[in-house]
């Protein structure tokens, strides 16, 4: 009989998504027995005020779990099954730079695309990398799930310096896609679609999308998608933000340039750049938008779980972020083989893109992590901006590793978002400096 039970930490456990990743390993504690919860952060003040609320929940739904809450590295590390990584290199007030730095310049400031998200990725390399070492110092049997952002880049990261490390890169906007579709098409979720999809993260397509049966469900989502993009309304998105109704819309606009396929929602920002800047205000972006709504949130209701010493009441709830992971680890733990997509060398995966390139396509997990599913060739239009992206991305990775200024703006001036590398020049003189205590002296 298999009686094992699983220690799982948090490393970001100050991040906004900790409760309901909280929540989601209790609610699914039978299929995933867990014997310790931990947090890591190097934040203390933040993580204590979520870990506070979240130890009070573990008592009460799961008394038998052993929970721990700490900035040491060796405590946090040893004695691991899965980690689960979650960080923000210079939380928030970076977050918002990025953001606000290309606006200024006219170009897209969004937390993965462009030149914020490559600012973005040169943050969160050495911080990943820094866990993925902690972990095979004290825990090296441990798998990591890593959805630290820009995910891309973090990939291609972790490819090129730590080939051999247990760490599968993933991304939940496809899953909360597919959320959308089941809804669309009348089924219960994602786990009742089959599906076919290939891209780089946040960079991707649909190619087909048919039910357990087998019956083809294109059509119907084709034609849903054409008139409302992902947007589903009424009761299924009352608590959406304005912006992210905005960006599922959108999708019927990315649609309508290749009605052979279903887009990533992401897609909107390299397609429509100019429409996305003209809707942005440049003294409020996304960042502002979350800590006055996710944030606040988050951490109103962890204070008055402690305030009221119970969470039985809680309005955290189990969302498809959270069971998408768990989901995975539950995967590899009891070696299911359940398809899922995850972010991994391309290896011949999509046939004509660099086999170098880190690419988002179905995998069967199981208990020696994801096997890759073939998606065959990328159609023309796919490929271009497959091949352009993927080296925008590379070069950013180029930049971190040898300090060159040079490939940074060679990255910069690549990405479809920046018109040209004047501009681009531009926006990385201002993003070196804001970036002074986290990236390494360029050259
Ligand atoms: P957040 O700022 O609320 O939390 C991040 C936490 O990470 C903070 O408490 C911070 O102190 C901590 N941190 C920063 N550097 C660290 C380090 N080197 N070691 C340990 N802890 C560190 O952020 P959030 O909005 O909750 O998001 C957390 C992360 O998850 C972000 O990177 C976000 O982009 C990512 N995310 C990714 C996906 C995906 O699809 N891949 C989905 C959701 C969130
Ligand atoms: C999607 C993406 C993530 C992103 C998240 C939150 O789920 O896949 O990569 O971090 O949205 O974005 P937000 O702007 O709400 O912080
Ligand atoms: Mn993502």
């Amino acid at each position: 009989m298999d009686d094992r039970k699983f220690s799982v930490l948090i490393a970001g456990g100050g991040s906004t998504y900790t409760p309901g990743i909280v929540l989601t390993l209790l609610d699914h504690i039978e299929r995933f027995p867990l014997r310790k919860l931990k947090f890591f952060d190097i934040d203390g003040d933040r993580q204590q005020k979520i870990a506070d609320a979240c130890e009070i929940l573990v008592k009460e739904r799961a008394p038998e779990v052993e929970f721990v809450a700490t900035t040491d590295p060796e405590t946090a590390f040893t004695d691991v099954d899965f980690v689960m990584a979650q960080i923000r290199v210079g939380k928030y007030a970076m977050r918002s730079l990025d953001e606000k730095i290309p606006l200024k310049h006219g170009v897209v400031g969004q937390e993965t695309t462009g030149p914020g998200g490559i600012a973005y990725g040169l943050r969160s390399i050495p911080g990943v990398l820094g866990l993925v070492d902690y972990m095979e110092k004290y825990s090296p049997d441990a798998w990591m799930l890593n959805y630290s952002n820009p995910a891309a880049i973090v990939a291609e990261a972790t490819r090129r310096f730590r080939p051999n490390s247990k760490i599968i890169n993933i991304c939940d906007m496809p899953i909360g896609i597919m959320d959308r579709m089941a809804e669309v098409v009348g089924l219960k979720d994602r786990n009742d679609l089959v599906y076919r999809y290939y891209g780089l993260n946040h960079f991707g397509w649909w190619t087909n999308v048919w039910d357990k049966k087998g019956k083809d469900l294109m059509p119907q989502l084709k034609e849903y998608v054409a008139k409302n993009g992902y947007w589903i309304g009424g009761e299924y998105d009352k608590g959406t933000e304005a912006s992210w109704e905005s960006t599922f819309k959108m999708a019927k606009d990315v649609y309508a340039l290749d009605p052979t396929t279903l887009p990533n929602t992401y897609l909107k920002y390299y397609m429509y750049p100019t429409q996305v800047v003209e809707h942005s205000d440049p003294n409020y972006t996304r960042t502002d938008e979350v800590e006055a709504h996710r944030q606040k949130l988050v951490f109103g209701e962890c204070a008055r779980i402690v305030e009221n010493k119970t969470a039985e009441d809680t309005q955290f709830k189990s969302d498809d972020h959270a069971t998408y992971i768990v989901d995975l680890c539950t995967a590899i733990a009891y070696d299911t083989k359940q398809r899922m997509l995850a972010i991994i060398p391309n290896d011949g995966a999509v046939s004509n893109i660099d086999p170098e390139a880190m690419v988002e396509v179905p995998c069967l997990f199981g208990a020696n992590g994801p096997e890759r599913l073939s998606m065959g060739k990328a159609a023309t239009f796919q490929k271009g901006l497959i091949t352009e992206q993927n080296c925008v991305e590379k070069l950013a990775v180029d930049a971190w590793e040898t300090h060159s200024y040079t490939k940074l703006w060679e990255a910069i001036s690549l990405s479809k978002i920046v018109p040209d590398a004047k501009v681009a020049k531009e926006i990385l003189d201002e993003l070196v400096v804001a970036n002074k205590d986290y990236w390494p002296e360029l050259k």
